[in-house]
């Protein structure tokens, strides 16, 4: 799979999700995440990322590896004021924005200057 770092946070800039051909990057609250069953590792989004958040696994820089399992706790795990877990509803865009963040993303200090 494909996951999105922290350079995203607070930036949102949104770029991926229109390269995306099955609509698998998903909108939180200060982060997208990339739903690791549904990515089909087409490399579209990765490019076009301003900030390069978005990377393969197996490239991910040391200092985001923990993003390869939280981009998965998005949609295992309640989210910060959601109960239920996401799961897998195939499709970002008829879900919409999530209003909410994993515990991790959730917690980090404020990205913007
Ligand atoms: Fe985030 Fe980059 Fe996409 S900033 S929303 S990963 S284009
Ligand atoms: Fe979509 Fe990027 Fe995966 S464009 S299919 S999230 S590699």
């Amino acid at each position: 799979t494909y996951v999105i770092g922290l350079p995203c946070v607070d930036v949102l800039d949104r770029a991926c999700v229109d390269e995306c051909p099955v609509d698998c990057i998903y909108e939180g609250a200060r982060s997208l995440y990339i739903h690791p069953d549904e990515c089909v590792d087409c490399g579209a989004c990765e490019p076009v990322c301003p900030v390069e958040a978005i990377y393969y696994e197996d490239d991910l820089p040391a200092e985001f590896a923990e993003y390869l399992v939280d981009n998965a706790r998005f949609f295992t795990e309640p989210l910060a004021g959601r109960d239920a877990p996401i799961g897998s509803p195939g499709g970002a865009a008829k879900l919409g924005a999530v209003g909410a963040d994993t515990v991790m993303v959730a917690a980090l200090p404020h990205q913007l200057a």
